[in-house]
């Protein structure tokens, strides 16, 4: 995405028709710019409609991200900032050393990453993508079950907005009729006896077009798709800020253990048969039993009940 074709698409974000030559005039660039600035919103995902006479819109609206909504509606202190196009939000709090609560937000990730070395895809807009840096007075293995707080505060925060069968699958997705509706990765530096910094990325699929959904291996869903009250960008951020801030508070207090209860009411495969792929490539089967306070799966297999920390394992449901 070049700057030019950002500023196409907040002209085009009104769902309206724009003439190649007003869009030109607009932005005091040739007719011939507008036409690749066009092809590169639709290499990056974008659904474009071009009508000769008529010109180029977006056939559905784009709602951006805008600080003094999310902030007034957040009412909280935290320091955010939001930018068009940044490498991985996560990249940029760990290579700033993020102070304690600071946001960062984008529109659109270059290389926005997931667990174990995978791609998150996006296209810009398309997507709420934000990482969080926050201080814990403790040590890296006290952090074993963050993920998994998170992933309860979101399901929380998607309550507030009215957005009912939200699930939670082990350690970090967030599903809706087990498919993939948003995704969290946690990267933590300092010590093992602490303090730590934990930077905590989330990233929210609002509207995931063809040519993104190419490049996604797994069932995926987004917002748009369910059927509830859309809440909109900026107020499911501001939702999700109001209970982080409390759910990031309670976790430095009590551990996972404040929230495992809950964590296990919403998982999609709880008591369910399941396949853990560990990082030698070997297989485990068994059924899901719960998990520990220390947000560690548990897994009553045919050696008894074994224990898998997050790591480099995945879930997969096995029927
Ligand atoms: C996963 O599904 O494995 C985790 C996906 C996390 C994606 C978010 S988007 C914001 C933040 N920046 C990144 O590069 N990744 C996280």
């Amino acid at each position: 995405m070049t700057p030019l074709s950002f500023s196409m698409l907040r002209i085009l974000s009104d769902c309206r028709f724009h003439s190649g030559e007003d869009i030109a005039k607009t932005l005091d660039v040739s007719r011939a710019s507008i036409c690749n600035a066009a092809k590169t919103l639709e290499a990056a995902g974008l659904e474009i409609d071009r009508i000769r006479g008529r010109g180029y819109r977006m056939s559905k609206a784009l709602e951006w991200l805008d600080r003094g909504k999310i902030l007034s509606l957040a009412g909280s202190p935290f320091e955010i900032e939001i930018c068009d196009i940044i490498d991985s939000t996560n990249s940029e709090l760990l290579r700033a050393n993020g102070p304690h609560g600071r946001i960062v937000a984008a529109e659109m990730q270059t290389n926005g990453r997931g667990r174990m070395g995978r791609a998150w895809h996006a296209s810009p807009g398309g997507a709420l993508t934000f990482s969080i840096s926050w201080r814990f007075d403790r040590g890296a293995g006290f952090l074993s079950g963050l993920s998994l707080a998170v992933g309860v505060a979101l399901v929380r925060a998607m309550k507030t907005c009215d957005i009912e069968g939200i699930s939670l699958k082990w350690p970090n997705d967030m599903l809706y009729s087990f498919h993939k509706l948003a995704g969290i990765l946690i990267e933590v530096k300092g010590d093992m006896l602490g303090p730590t910094t934990a930077v905590i990325g989330i990233g929210i699929n609002f509207r995931l077009s063809g040519k993104v959904r190419e490049n996604i291996d797994q069932a995926v869903i987004d917002l748009e798709s369910i059927p509830c009250r859309q809440p909109g960008r900026n107020a499911l951020f501001a939702a999700i800020l109001r209970e982080l801030e409390g759910a990031l508070d309670a976790f430095e207090t009590g551990g996972f253990e404040a929230f495992r209860q809950e964590w296990t009411a919403h998982h999609a495969y709880h008591m369910k048969p399941v396949r853990m792929k560990l990082p030698s490539g070997k297989v485990e089967e068994g059924i899901v039993a719960g998990v520990s306070e220390r947000g560690e799966i548990l897994l009553d297999t045919a050696r008894g009940r074994l224990a898998f920390s997050s790591g480099e394992v995945s879930l997969r449901g096995a029927s």
